[in-house]
Order: structure tokens, then C-alpha cells, then sequence
């Protein structure tokens, strides 16, 4: 295992948004700072710090984390996937977005990077959830506007629809 030492800087390389990022870090920087002050990819929101609200969540290799709760180096090599990867090159938003604008399923936003980056890492997982399932997985978040329901109805939506166009292409 690599050994980084205290207080010096320490290149870390990794994919972000599909494109290849390096920059440097002490081996105590936490992700959510890399990713925002050495990165720029300020889209990642930071809130308590410590795990709880879920504002910082990111993909790491497919799966959402607590970038608060991860350090810069231990995404050395990675493929880390930010709310400003969910767009596509004209910066459309997806269906996931549309859903949520639709819905209302957002108000200041604070939360919502972190939530969109959790629902797109369980959605691919659970491609048909209950709405107890959805809210299960948002008990993971704190929004302070929206009292969850329209995002639960974001979500649940956004399911159907990617399950009815699979089976679309499935009989075509
Ligand atoms: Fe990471 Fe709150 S800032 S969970
Ligand atoms: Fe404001 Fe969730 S929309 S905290």
C-alpha cells in the first residue's frame, strides 16, 4: 500500500466527469474539498461535514459516497462522477433532472446534487423500486425545503419511464 506522507502534497489523478483531472493534495484533504477548491467541480456541495446530510455525495467507480467522509488520495486512479457529469455535452439536463424540475423536487438546491448523484447510482440498482425502497434511499439525505414527496414522485417517474423504454427496445 502507498505511503503518503504528513503535511506534504501529493499528486492524485483520477477521471472526473469522464475526463482525465490530476492535481495535488495533502493526504489528509478530504474529497469534497479536493473536488471543489482543486478541481473546480464545485457543483458537490458541503454541509455537515461529517456524513450526516448527504450533500456531498459523488460516484466513486459507479457507486455514490460521502466525499466529506473520503480523502482526495483514496480516489487516486478512480472514476469519480459529479452532478455536472449528469448533463450531456450540450449540458441538457437528463431525465433524472427534467424529473425533478418537473416535480418540484427542489426549492434552494443545497441538497440536491448530492440526492441526484445517490438516485442515479440507485436507480441503475434498483431500476424498479417501491416508493418505500426510494424513500429508504433518500433517508440517506436532508432537504429542509421540499418535505421529499415530490422528489419521491421525481424518482418513481423517472423508474417507470427507463422500464417502459427497455421494454420497448426490448420488442422492437
Ligand atoms: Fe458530507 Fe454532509 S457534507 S454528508
Ligand atoms: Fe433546499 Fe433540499 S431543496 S435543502
Amino acid at each position: 500500500m502507498k505511503r503518503y506522507e504528513h503535511g506534504k502534497l501529493h499528486p492524485v489523478s483520477l477521471t472526473l466527469n469522464g475526463a482525465q483531472r490530476c492535481a495535488h493534495a495533502e493526504p489528509r484533504m478530504l474529497l469534497s474539498d479536493f473536488l471543489r477548491h482543486q478541481l473546480g467541480a464545485t457543483g458537490t456541495h458541503v454541509g455537515c461535514e461529517h456524513g450526516v446530510c448527504g450533500a456531498c455525495t459523488v460516484r466513486i467507480d459507479g457507486v455514490a459516497v460521502r466525499s466529506c467522509l473520503s480523502l482526495a488520495v483514496q480516489a487516486q486512479g478512480r472514476r469519480v462522477d459529479t452532478v455536472e457529469g449528469l448533463s450531456g455535452r450540450e449540458q441538457e439536463l437528463n431525465d433524472l433532472q427534467q424529473a425533478f424540475r418537473r416535480h418540484f423536487a427542489l426549492q434552494c438546491g443545497f441538497c440536491t446534487a448530492g440526492i441526484l448523484m445517490s438516485c442515479s447510482d440507485f436507480l441503475q440498482r434498483v431500476p424498479e423500486p417501491t416508493e418505500q425502497q426510494v424513500r429508504d434511499m433518500l433517508s440517506g439525505h436532508l432537504c429542509r425545503c421540499t418535505g421529499y414527496t415530490n422528489i419521491v414522485n421525481a424518482v418513481l417517474e423517472v423508474a417507470d419511464n427507463r422500464t417502459k423504454e427497455k421494454r420497448r427496445m426490448e420488442d422492437a
